[in-house]
This record gives structure tokens, sequence and C-alpha cells, in this order.
């Protein structure tokens, strides 16, 4: 009898450690400060009780190795750091986490820094240094790409080497590494020799969206959990969810390593011809841009719910997620829905979590009747 009361306890203590040891990797994209009105989002917008960790977008990167802040203003004026730092008095066990790079750093400064032994320890003492100084308790690092847009070939092996110097200096303060990688497996074919770029992570974030957007001339789905019928090429057949966390997987990346990128947002089309809606149907360009991310063919999810509600709905069976159509628009997105088939796929290849780009994006505010923060309360649900 006491022996199994001393099993019971132990196993609902181990379901709940085990229960709260997934990973929710929060982006927070400090330029949300700037957006008018109910998209404007603010360090202390954050709900410290969804996400494991939060990872401050951006710092940038001099060609010397120093740090470059982007937004001076944001952190000396408005102390978005200061506040971003307060969170942890909510949640002691959150990580507050500096990343470095992203799409608009582009490629070169990184190829630059990771060829010269002498930059890449001025880098990684720099990225100490700053990390000290403001209080993070990692690094996370958004090279797009090795290889890429103004990097060389060389980056394959200058990345793992960087890596390893970074994550051997963060380590031993008891500090993790993580990168923001690409899903898309034409593009990690050039970028990664994903064994050595595993081995020098703790966290390895998937980048499983923007496989389709207004940077092509036809109808297509941001994030398919899983390939459409209409999908006839190899690789049309390769531009979803599953076959980028499968190639990770298959190539050798562990899953206990991994966690699987969710956006909180969508990408969109003006049709050519709004009778012919279906994908790959031809386009002019991007969907109009919202009034919040005010960019031509992305998208807030908090857009669609709060704006957006009295366009036509539909769900693809064979993707597993939503798109709506208005006249001649058409916006690919995720939803509670779509999002929960997510998940479910993340647990059931045992990944150690999630990546959410990003927290600025989701209902926030509660403004559609679903709660506040929908898309990361359906995370924290079914992971
Ligand atoms: C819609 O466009 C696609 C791609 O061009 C084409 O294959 C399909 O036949 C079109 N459907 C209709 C109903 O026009």
């Amino acid at each position: 009898m006491s022996k199994l009361l001393v099993f019971l306890a132990c196993c609902s203590a181990f379901m709940v450690l085990g229960a709260s040891a997934k990973n929710v990797v929060c982006y927070f994209a400090s330029w949300t400060i700037y957006r008018p009105d109910n998209g404007k989002y603010t360090a202390l917008d954050i709900d410290t009780n969804l996400c494991t960790h939060i990872l401050y977008a951006f710092v940038g990167l001099r060609d010397d190795g120093y740090v470059s802040v982007l937004d001076d203003w944001e952190i000396s004026g408005l102390h978005e750091m200061e506040h971003l730092m307060s969170l942890k008095e909510q949640n002691p066990d959150l990580k507050i986490i500096l990343s470095m790079g992203g799409w608009n750093e582009g490629s070169y400064k990184y190829s630059t820094v990771a060829k010269n032994p002498a930059t890449r320890a001025v880098m990684v003492e720099q990225v100490l240094a700053f990390i000290d100084q403001y209080g993070f308790d990692g690094f996370d690092l958004d090279w797009e790409y090795p290889c890429q847009r103004g990097g060389e070939d060389a980056d394959k092996a200058n990345f793992v080497t960087l890596l390893g110097e970074l994550k051997e200096a963060l380590n031993a303060k008891g500090m993790t590494l993580s990168a923001a990688v690409s899903g898309g497996i034409a593009s990690c074919e050039l970028s990664y020799d994903i064994p050595g770029v595993a081995a020098n992570l703790d966290m390895i974030n998937v980048m499983v969206y923007d496989f389709h957007g207004a940077f092509e001339p036809f109808v297509g789905h941001y994030a398919p959990l899983y390939a459409s019928s209409l999908d006839v090429t190899d690789e049309q057949k390769t531009l979803n969810v599953a076959a980028g966390i499968e190639y990770w997987l298959d190539q050798g990346a562990p899953a206990g390593k991994i966690n699987m990128g969710l956006g909180t947002y969508g990408r969109g089309f003006t049709l050519a011809d709004p009778t012919n809606t279906s994908l790959y149907a031809g386009t002019y360009g991007g969907s109009e841009a919202g009034p919040y991310t005010r960019a031509m063919g992305t998208i807030g999810y908090n857009e669609v719910c709060e704006l957006y509600s009295d366009w036509e709905y539909f769900w693809d069976d064979e993707q597993q997620v939503p798109h709506i159509i208005n006249g001649n628009q058409w916006i690919g997105y995720d939803d509670a829905k779509s999002i929960q088939a997510k998940v479910e796929y993340a647990n059931s290849k045992g990944l150690a979590g999630v990546m959410v780009w990003s927290l600025d994006t989701d209902d926030f505010r509660g403004l559609c009747g679903g709660g506040k923060y929908p898309i990361l309360n359906t995370i924290k649900q079914y992971l």
C-alpha cells in the first residue's frame, strides 16, 4: 500500500515536471512598440506564464565582431531592456535570451566575422559582455543564412566553428546557446552541416514557415503542416512543416534539441482572377497591408481576428491550415485549430518544444472573444 502511494506521488510529481519541461521559446520583436493603436506591443505586455524563454529580437553584429544596438532610443529612452528584465520578478524561472541577426541583418557581416579566428574571439567576448551588462540568460544566433545572401561556401564550416566557440563560453557560465535555422530543405542543403550544427547548440529553433508568400507569383500557404495533393513536384512536396522537421531529424539532429517554429501571423496575395482561389492560382503581388503590421503580403493573427472576421473562412484538410478570402484578397495564416494540430505533431515526434514568431501578433489584448493570447494559450494547453 505504502509502496503504491510512493509510486503515485512520484509519478504525479514526474508528470507535473514533465508537462512543464517542454520549451515554449517566444520571440519578442522589440520594434513593435512603434505600432499604432491596438497593434502597439511592449515588453510589459508579455504574459510571463506562457513562455519558458523570451528571445529579445534583435541586436546586430558589426564586421569587427562587436554587438550593435539597432535602436538606441528603444533601450535608453523607452527603457525596454529594463522592462524586459523586470519580467523575472513575475516568473523567476523565465529565461530571457539575447537574439542577434534576423533577415534585415543580411549574411555578409556574419560570414566576415565567422571566417577569422580573431573576429570570432571578439564576437564571443563582446556577446558575453553585452549579456552580462543587461542580465540575459543566454544567446540566440539568427544568421540568415550561411552560404547565402552575400555569404560564401566556407560559411558552412565556419558557422559550426563559431557556434562551438560561443557554446563553450556560454555553457561555462551556465547559459544556453540556440539558433534559428531554416526549415526549407533546399536552403538547409546550402547552409548547414546538420550534425555539426546540432552538436554545437543547446536548442535548435527550426523556422518551418515562410514556405510560400508574395515573393512568388502564385497562391500558397506560408506554413502548411502537410503537403497538398496539388503539390506535384518533389520540391513542392517538401515545402511544409512536417517535411522540414523530418529532414532535420533524418540528418541527425536530436529531437530533444529541436523546437518547432510556429507563426502567429500569415501571408497573403492579391488574386489575379478572384474566381480562381486555389493553391497555385496566379497572383498580382501581396495582400493589402494591415493597419498594425503595415507591410504588404504579411498580416498578424490579431489583425485577422479583430478586423477580418467577416471574410470567408476555409480549412484545408490536407494541409491542416486555414485561409480567408475577401474579393481578390487571399490570406493563409494559423489559428488555434492549426496550432493545435502542429503542437500535436511536435508531441508525436518527441520534440523539445516549440518556438513562436512572435508574441506581438497573437491577440494579446483579447479583442476577439477568445481571451488574451489565444494562440499561446493553445500551445500551453496541448504541448
Ligand atoms: C486556377 O489556376 C491554376 C494555376 O494557374 C490552374 O491550374 C487552374 O486550372 C485554375 N482553375 C480555374 C478554375 O481556373
